[in-house]
């Protein structure tokens, strides 16, 4: 199979030798120029995490590294495999699946944004790790070949707006008995119950067309998401082909980011919305949500605690 590659130039995967894949494709990791369609779901979400990603980084790195060691032991990532991590942000299982497969085995993180990716590729060239790369890619279409991987894994990165399809890609990119990992958490965090309220009584009525177009986003991506709650997950992996399934639930506690890293990063992250409050709103916006994030630390005591729930699961092998 011939695929094109996003950065241009095309690559031939009709073979399960990924590491083969891979020096034909390593000009193009890192160092893509490519950039999903801003009308896109997958869009909308890579430039939010391309504006937070250094941030994201600072703030949710210890919380990403607790679920990602439980991530790959779950997953029984092991010495000289080939592991693909999806949506693998700014890397943080991935480096934990690297550290296990050993010089021997390889490394894959993939996502949409060119941001949380950058991060990720400096991280693996500071630490001069061969066995990891990262390639910019959607997890609904991934442009691998069939049986290329041993592991497939996601630490917070499997869509939800589009699970089926990003479950059927990880089925038919895994070896027959190859296993599938992820987690997802169980919940959102009290932080943004906090911002969506504050929100809906600051942001303006009257939205600029990039806003409008924004919300509309926003609004279809809920609406995906909400046909595959977590409850639906394992009916979805066993209607692909799935078997061996179990779950477990982690409980994560954390350190609390101080309140005016985590406004920083929510203002960020919403920047359409605070960009076209008026001067006013927007210090009322500000007071408001870090009043909010205060509370929080004070009620849980500077700790934030969250629970995540990993999904285990089987390709079958038809020999065993
Ligand atoms: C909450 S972050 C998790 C990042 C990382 N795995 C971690 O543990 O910190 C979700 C990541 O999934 C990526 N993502 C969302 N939709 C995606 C898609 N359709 N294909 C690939 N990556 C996607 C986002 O860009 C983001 O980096």
């Amino acid at each position: 199979m011939t695929v094109n590659l996003p950065g241009g130039g095309a690559v031939n995967l009709g073979h399960c030798d990924i590491k083969a894949h891979y020096t034909q494709v390593r000009g193009f990791v890192g160092e893509s120029k490519m950039r999903f369609s801003e009308r896109t779901l997958a869009g909308m979400i890579a430039s939010d995490f391309d504006r937070i990603a250094n941030q994201y980084e600072r703030l949710q790195a210890t919380l990403s590294d607790r679920a990602s060691a439980r991530l790959v032991g779950f997953a029984g990532v092991s010495e000289g495999q080939t592991v693909l991590d999806i949506g693998t942000g700014t890397g943080s299982a991935a480096f934990a699946a690297a550290r296990l497969v050993g010089p021997r085995g390889l490394v894959t993180g993939i996502d949409v944004s060119n941001g949380m990716l950058s991060v990720a590729s400096r991280k693996a060239a500071s630490q001069e790790l061969s066995n990891l790369r990262f390639i910019m890619m959607d997890a609904s279409l991934l442009e691998f070949g069939g049986c290329s991987f041993d592991v497939v894994i996601s630490n917070l990165g499997i869509p939800t707006y589009r699970f089926h399809d990003a479950v059927s890609e990880a089925f038919r990119v895994l070896k027959t008995g190859g296993s599938f990992c992820f987690a997802e958490f169980t919940g959102l965090p009290p932080a943004w119950f906090s911002l969506s309220k504050v929100l809906s009584k600051f942001a303006v009525k009257r939205a600029p067309p990039e806003l409008q177009r924004r919300r509309q986003a926003r609004a279809q991506m809920a609406k995906e998401a909400a046909k595959f709650p977590l409850s639906s997950f394992s009916g979805v992996l066993k209607s692909v082909g799935f078997v061996h399934l179990q779950t477990s639930v982690y409980g994560i506690t954390v350190p609390q980011p101080p309140s005016n890293l985590y406004l920083r990063y929510l203002i960020t992250r919403e920047r359409l919305e605070y960009d076209a409050m008026p001067k006013e709103t927007k210090r009322q916006f500000r007071e408001e949500m870090m009043r909010r994030l205060e509370d929080l630390r004070g009620g849980s005591s500077g700790k934030l605690e969250r629970r995540v729930r990993f999904w285990l699961a089987q390709r079958p092998n038809p020999e065993s």
